[in-house]
């Protein structure tokens, strides 16, 4: 692809995604929590790894294959759940799933993306879902019927999110969810107009506006908003009960 040729390396794709989304959606993607302690303890951690070459042993044939839960990959890691996707890439999750399906990874798509868990499904390249528990136990049952019924096999559960994250990061940078509908918000799309015509008002023709689909059982809200507010607030209870009520 055009697009891929510049791109070497992660930090390449950080430079490029810079400039081609809007900033509240670069700041939701490239965040950390609070001062970032965690993420750089986290990346530190790798360089306790060193890889030591062994020489002269046939490499003519070797392979990254492994096995999860009965299935064959190309390499033991895949996409890991992104909400929102779908508004940085046009039909981001597809793509994702798509482009994952391709190089035999596994791909999970995730309980806050934008595209109805069953049209991504249809086109038939992830059978893994990502769920965040419901409050209560017929919400959960209601939801992980549908996933079931839509044919997903691997089911994920998010047990992190007792009470949504401190924001300041994301006030920073303008994102919210939903996003609010504001002129600094307009101007940030405006000055990106590869993203705004490509995917923001190619999305909103096709489709609609985009709405949390894949939450809870039946659609949740849109993804911009002038008022309204995404509760999380009915988790707070979730212990690991529920999740044996999940696994039954
Ligand atoms: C932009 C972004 C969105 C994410 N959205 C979700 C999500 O919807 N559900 C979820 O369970 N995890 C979500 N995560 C967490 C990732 O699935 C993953 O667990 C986390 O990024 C750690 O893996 P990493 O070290 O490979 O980034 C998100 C992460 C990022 C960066």
């Amino acid at each position: 692809m055009k697009q891929l040729v510049k791109i070497h390396n992660l930090q390449d794709f950080e430079h490029a995604a810079r400039k081609h989304l809007p900033r509240p959606l670069f700041g939701y993607i490239a965040n950390s929590a609070e001062e970032g302690y965690t993420h750089a303890a986290n990346r530190s951690a790798f360089d306790a790894y060193g890889l030591m070459p062994r020489a002269m042993v046939d490499v003519s044939s070797i392979a990254l294959e492994t096995e999860l839960l009965g299935t064959r990959y190309q390499a033991p890691f895949g996409i890991a759940p992104m909400g929102i996707s779908a508004l940085s890439a046009y039909r981001g999750d597809i793509v994702q799933a798509r482009a994952a399906a391709g190089e035999g990874l596994p791909m999970i798509l995730s309980g806050s993306s934008l595209i109805p868990l069953e049209e991504v499904l249809e086109v038939g390249e992830t059978d893994w879902f990502q769920a965040y528990l419901p409050g209560t136990l017929e919400e959960i049952e209601a939801l992980l019927a549908r996933v079931e019924k839509a044919g997903y096999r691997h089911l994920v559960i998010t047990v992190d999110y007792a009470v949504p994250p401190n924001s300041d990061n994301n006030r920073k940078s303008g994102f919210s969810s939903p996003l609010r509908p504001s002129l600094r918000l307009a101007f940030d799309g405006l000055t990106r107009p590869r993203w705004l015509f490509g995917t923001f008002l190619r999305t909103l023709y096709r489709h609609g506006l985009p709405h949390f689909e894949n939450n809870y059982a039946t659609r949740g809200i849109a993804v911009m908003s002038k008022n309204v507010t995404r509760d999380f607030s009915g988790r707070r209870h979730l212990q690991w009960e529920y999740l044996e009520r999940v696994r039954a």
